[in-house]
This record gives C-alpha cells, structure tokens and sequence, in this order.
C-alpha cells in the first residue's frame, strides 16, 4: 500500500523473483511492442533465495525527472526506452483514476523516485532483468494504488523485458504469445499456484562465461533473421510443448515435466549453433551438466533431474524434494568443497548427506573433472511466490535514498 507522510513523499515497496523458464522465449514479432513469437512457460524462483527489492515513491518536491537507482548506483532513464515505456503507461493509468475521481490526490504529475536492488551479485550470471521489471512495475502500481490485476500488468512488464512478464506470478507461469497486432492478448498467466506442486527444487550451477555471451535481446534477433530451423521451433515444436508440459504440471508427472524442459532447451539452443553467425550459450562446463544429468537419470533408472539452460552457460537443474540426495547430494559429492553456496533454506535436508546419492562410477568421469575445474558456486532454491508488499522502504519518510548493500 502506498503511504504518505508528512512531507508528502509517497512510497510502495516490493519484491519480486527470479524465474527460469522450461519453454523459452526466443524470438521476437513486434520489437516495439517486445511481443514474441512463441509462448513460453516458466518456474517462478523462491525469494528467500534470489530476489529484487524495489521502492517507487513520489513528490510534487521531487526535482522534476523520474530517477531510478539500481543497486546504489543512478541509471539514466531517459536512454531506456523499456524504462520509459513501462512508466509512462503505469502513469497513464493512475491519471485516468484521478481523471475519474478528483478527490484523489495528484500523484500522476509528481516525479518518480524509484531505488532498486538486487539480493544476489550480477556476477552470479543470472539475468536479473525478469526480476528487476517485475519489481518496478509492481511498485509503481502499488504505488499508484492501481487496480490491475498481475495478468493486466504483464503488459506492462512485458515492455521492460519479455521474460519479466512471467515474474509478476508465483509457481507456474505462462506467457501467451496472443494474436493481436497492439499486444493487447500477449500476456502472462499462472498456470498453477506454487502450492500445487510446492516440491520442486532448483540447483543453479554457476559457470564463468570466457568472454561476454550475446545479450538475449541481439540474439534473438540474430536467430529469428537468419536460423531456417526457428520457424520450425517457434510454429510447431513449441505449440505442442505448451499444452504437454502445462499437462504435465496439473499431473505433477516429473518424468514429462522434465523430459519437455531438457528438449526445449536442447532445441532452443539448437536455433541458436543455427543462427548465422552462429552463436554459443553452452560451453564445456555446461554440456558436462548435461552429461552429468543424464548419467544420474540412467543410473537411478527413472527421470530425478532436468537441466535447462538461458543465454549464457549457467546450468538450472530441476528435480523434486524427494530425490534431493540423488541430484543435489550427488553434485555435492562432485563439486565438494571447491564450491560455494551449500547453504539456506533449502539446505536443511542435505546439510547430514557424506556420500553422494549416485555412485560417483556411474558418472563419466570427464564431466565430473570439467566440472569440478568449472562451477564455482552453486544456488539452492525451489519453486516460490510471486511479488510480495513489504514495508523496507528503500526511500526515508522525507524522500532519501536509503541501502541494505
Ligand atoms: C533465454 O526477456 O531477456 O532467458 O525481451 O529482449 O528483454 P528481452 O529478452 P529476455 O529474454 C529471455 C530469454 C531466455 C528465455 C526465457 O526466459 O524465456
């Protein structure tokens, strides 16, 4: 709830998550409007692990332009276009609530201060963009009191970056790719709550890139101009993958949910070594992730682990609570002592594990070496909620920035 005090300084702060996606974004059909070629599918990630807090607040004693502070530092607004595009549509709609109800008070014509800040370091190569969006435009909107429910809002969040629409829901989500020419039916919904299937884990695996990856947004552009196999993907194979996996959810069937996430990625990656000139996410490190997935699966005899990965060589490993010994015991095992993160909430069960779950003979042992040398840090989180009210403000009462770095 946005609150003012005696200076008039009106504030709302949220937070927002990260989330990964299983059917992926990669394509774009209107650059302006960002709408996308195909629907995608995402697991929104457990804020008690990685998230974004962001406070919007707003004065007529303001200097007159918007700011917005990320992680301590000032950004320049006026070079963002998604920025500006997600303000000014929040800020259009809290004028037709005042055009509608004068007894509200004017907050539409006070400059925004916005402050932001990640709980995770940019260095950790997750892409903090979905969770940043999301977390402005929830702000603003509580903020501005608006009376948009999240779906309404992935429009908006969808202007900053396509994968931030999904952020605005926890569990399950899916971002329609729609028909319309305005973008009106592109929007993300959930497809169930995180309460439905509460028990899936995820293990982030993070890999250093040698040399910067191609930002998503060049990428996909690159692909969808160049790549004869994309259309292929975007028309057929994803369409089909929609409705198996959002299936395999409402099933709880973990063998499907994994078997659609690996293909997509697979296929995914596939449009990108086909685009021209071709272009890499993956590396060594990764493809020993896939190896090593693939090898714990067929040693257990039945589908415990899924690896997805993004634009860049992270490996996201999903797997259920139950099997936690099997996939994230035995990357423990692997990865021993020469890697950080074994520790939060989502520790507490492996925490007792020595051995690893899978015999360390049933995993090639090149894989195991590549990515011992490889993965520094690992992320232990879950399938959680989606943006929540908070009351840290990141902006005093009287309009300072305020930090928890
Ligand atoms: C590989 O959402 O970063 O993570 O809309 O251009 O900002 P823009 O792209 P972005 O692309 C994400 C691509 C992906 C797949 C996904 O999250 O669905």
């Amino acid at each position: 709830m946005a609150s003012a005090s005696n200076q008039s300084v009106y504030r709302a702060t949220t937070t927002a998550p990260v989330n990964i996606a299983v059917i992926k974004y990669w394509g774009k059909r209107d650059t302006t409007l960002n709408l996308p070629t195909n629907s995608s599918l995402s697991v929104t990630l457990s804020q008690r692990s990685l998230r974004t807090l962001t406070t919007a607040s707003c004065s007529a004693e303001y200097p007159t332009a918007d700011t917005l502070n990320l992680n301590g530092k000032p950004q320049d607004i006026q070079s963002s276009k998604r920025t500006l595009a997600c303000i000014s549509n929040l800020r259009a709609l809290r004028k037709a609530l005042e055009d509608a109800d004068s007894s509200l008070p004017k907050l539409s014509a006070h400059p925004l201060r916005i402050v932001s800040e990640n709980n995770f370091p940019t260095a950790a190569g997750l892409a903090s963009s979905a969770a940043g969006f999301a977390a402005l435009v929830r702000a603003v909107a509580d903020l501005y009191q608006l009376p948009q429910s999240p779906k309404e809002l992935s429009r908006i969040a969808r202007q900053g970056s396509g994968s931030a629409c999904r952020s605005l829901m926890g569990g399950y989500v899916a971002w329609r790719t729609g028909e319309l020419a305005d973008g009106s039916d592109s929007l993300a919904e959930e497809v169930a709550p995180a309460s439905h299937w509460p028990e899936m884990r995820a293990l982030v695996l993070v890999v250093s890139a040698e040399k910067k990856d191609v930002p998503s947004t060049e990428g996909m552009q690159t692909t969808v101009a160049t790549s004869a196999l994309f259309a292929e993907r975007a028309q057929n194979v994803v369409p089909q993958r929609m409705t198996a996996i959002e299936t395999a959810i409402q099933a709880r069937n973990f063998h499907d949910f994994a078997e659609i996430t690996m293909r997509d990625s697979n296929t995914f990656h596939a449009t990108c070594l086909d685009s021209w000139p071709p272009i890499f996410y993956m590396n060594d490190v990764s493809r020993a992730a896939v190896r090593l997935v693939h090898d714990i699966n067929n040693a257990v005899g039945r589908t415990v682990a899924a690896y997805t990965f993004d634009a860049g060589p992270n490996a996201v490993i999903y797997y259920e609570e139950k099997d936690s010994e099997l996939v994230a015991g035995t990357v423990k095992a692997i990865l021993g002592s020469s890697s950080e993160g074994w520790d939060g909430v989502f520790y507490e069960r492996l925490a007792s594990i020595t051995a690893p779950g899978v015999s360390l003979e049933k995993i090639d042992p090149r894989a195991v070496e590549v990515l011992k040398d490889g993965v520094s840090r690992v992320i232990l989180t879950g399938v959680g909620e989606g943006p929540v009210s908070v009351e840290d403000h990141l902006v005093s009462e009287t309009g300072e920035i305020l930090s928890t770095l």
